[in-house]
Order: structure tokens, then C-alpha cells, then sequence
């Protein structure tokens, strides 16, 4: 008799045969960063929290794509259901996100997070829905800060004529024109052979990123210019969002929250140890430089961004205060 017949036959004769299993649905989560990462931890609450609510329902595979335009696009035409990503190339999709990739926007990361939190950030999310995306949760990747392998850089002067790689967004393109740097797009996923092979001189990341990544291996300066906060967002694939039904778009978002907390957890202990991690890993790191410069020599762009954004927007963002 054959096998599976034959255990059937046995569990019938016990009457131990178990109730069918309940069908089982996997989902999969990319993210560009190691999973000791604040991407990489937030990508395992977030996998933790849906399978406890949904009852092992659902499966998270959680896998990493260092291409974060792919990976929108993946999850766009919907193989693979969520991505979490900078809004680097974000605003390519949604261009209304771009304006919080406007330098100097955010004065620290109780702003930053405030704003994401209030109802601007939930109108921003909302923006995905005619893109063909789903905007499920804000997180972030953090302040950016520039590292290179020729000098300190602690004004405006120090970046002329220095090739850096930027992400692909043209809001930071803009800025490093603006100061005469030479801003070079490319994927992260090409980042470390262009850093080794000389085709850039530097780059611009959050400590997080840079810590995670080992850039100190390639990079042997870092200036905290905190130039830019970059923000994180949670996608979703709006044919597998919309086919959920409410107790399991609850779990779901739940776990978005929960995946929110741990990114953010992550990225403040980061910040608080990273630098002297760097620094002992060999980094020669500036920790004050002449952000005042760095706005002024930012005026040109500053004009091009209001001309080209809602300035109502660029206010409220400005003048958000705790509780407002
Ligand atoms: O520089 C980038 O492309 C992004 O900051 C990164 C490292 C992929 C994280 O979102």
C-alpha cells in the first residue's frame, strides 16, 4: 500500500487523524541591510507579530535586496508583497514623498518622527494609493552624513569637485550640484565596487547604514554634515493589501507598528554608539562641522525646491511642534 494510504488508513483506525491544517499563505518582505540592521530587526518584529496575530496563517520570508528601485517595483506589480525602503528612489513612484528629501527640512529626530506621526505624514502615505502602491507605515534610516577617502570635510569648500555617490533622487542630486560636488546616482547594491575601484570618492548614509555595512573599510572620513534625514517606508502590494480581510489588515498593521518601534529603537542606539564604534574601527570622524556654511552655499536649491514643492506643505512641516 502506498505510504501516505497506508498513515491514512492508520490515523482512521486511531482516530487521531488531525483536522486539516488551515491554508497557509506566504509573504514576502525585502529590505537592503544585514539583519543586525534597523531594517533588519524592524523586518523580524515585523514577521514575528504577523504570524503570532494570524496564528502561523501567514508566513513571512524576510529577504534582502540591496536594489531598493527593484524592489519597489517587485512589489509593485505584486512578486513580493511588501518592501521596506529609504524613500532614496521613492519619489521616482510617489513624487509628493519628495519633499521630505529636502535638506535641512528636519531639525532633529523628534521632529522628523512628530511629522511622520501627525496627519502630515498620513496624508504623504495616502499618496501611494493612485501609484499603485500601498504606503502602510513610515519608518526611517536616519540623518545622512558624508563619508569620503580624500579629506575631512567640515564646510561647503571641503565637498567641491568631490565625486559622491548619491542615491537616485533628485532632490539630494540637486543639493551636491548646488555645492560643487559631483553627485553620481547609483544603486547601493553598486556602491562598494564603486568606492574600491575609485569611480566615487565618497558617499553620504545614516551612522546606521555605515556601521551595518562596514563602510569604515572603504571610507576613511566621516563629517557628521546631517545634511538630509532620510526617511523609511513601509510598501505594500495593493492586490495582496486589498484582498486581506479587516481582522487580518488589523494583524498586519499591528505588526507594522511593532516593526516601527524595533526600527526606530535601533537606529537611536546606533546614534548614540556608532560614532566610537567607527572611530575604533579606524574612521577619522569630524564631529562638528559648519552646518550654518552648508545651508547658506544651499540657497540656490533651496529657491529651485519651493518654486517646486507646495510651500504650504514645506511650512506646516517647519512649524510642527510636539503636540501640534
Ligand atoms: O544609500 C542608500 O541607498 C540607502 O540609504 C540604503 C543604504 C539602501 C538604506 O535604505
Amino acid at each position: 500500500m502506498h505510504l501516505s494510504r497506508r498513515l491514512l488508513m492508520a490515523g482512521l483506525a486511531g482516530g487521531v487523524l488531525a483536522a486539516p491544517a488551515a491554508a497557509q499563505t506566504n509573504v514576502t518582505l525585502t529590505h537592503a541591510l544585514a539583519a543586525n540592521s534597523h531594517y533588519g530587526v524592524a523586518a523580524i518584529a515585523f514577521k514575528e507579530t504577523v504570524e503570532r496575530l494570524t496564528n502561523g496563517r501567514y508566513r513571512v520570508t524576510i529577504q534582502r535586496n540591496d536594489n531598493e528601485r527593484e524592489a519597489i517595483e517587485a512589489t509593485q506589480i505584486g512578486t513580493q508583497e511588501f518592501t521596506i525602503t529609504s524613500t532614496g528612489p521613492v519619489g521616482n513612484f510617489v513624487p509628493d514623498t519628495l519633499v521630505l528629501d529636502i535638506p535641512f527640512l528636519f531639525r532633529d529626530y523628534d521632529h522628523a518622527r512628530g511629522v511622520l506621526d501627525s496627519a502630515i505624514g498620513q496624508e504623504l502615505l495616502a499618496k501611494f494609493t493612485p501609484r499603485g502602491l500601498i504606503g502602510v507605515a513610515w519608518m526611517e534610516n536616519g540623518f545622512r552624513n558624508v563619508t569620503n577617502s580624500r579629506r575631512e570635510v567640515n564646510s561647503p569648500a571641503d565637498v567641491q569637485g568631490l565625486k559622491i555617490r548619491t542615491m537616485e533622487n533628485p532632490v539630494h542630486m540637486r543639493a551636491f550640484q548646488t555645492l560643487g560636488a559631483l553627485p553620481t546616482p547609483m544603486a547601493f547594491s553598486e556602491l562598494v565596487p564603486a568606492l574600491q575601484q575609485g569611480t566615487v570618492d565618497g558617499q553620504e548614509n545614516p551612522i546606521p547604514v555605515i556601521v551595518a555595512n562596514n563602510l569604515n573599510q572603504v571610507q576613511r572620513y566621516l563629517s557628521l554634515t546631517r545634511h538630509v534625514y532620510s526617511p523609511a517606508v513601509l510598501i505594500g502590494n495593493p492586490g495582496f493589501w486589498n484582498r486581506l480581510n479587516a481582522a487580518d489588515k488589523a494583524a498586519f498593521q499591528e505588526a507594522a507598528k511593532a516593526a516601527v518601534q524595533a526600527n526606530r529603537d535601533k537606529v537611536s542606539a546606533d546614534e548614540r554608539d556608532g560614532v566610537a564604534l567607527l572611530r575604533s574601527r579606524g574612521m577619522t570622524v569630524r564631529e562638528t562641522v559648519d552646518t550654518a556654511a552648508f545651508q547658506s552655499a544651499l540657497a540656490p536649491a533651496f529657491e529651485q525646491y519651493r518654486r517646486q514643492f507646495d510651500a504650504a506643505l514645506i511650512q506646516r512641516i517647519t512649524d510642527w511642534k510636539p503636540g501640534s
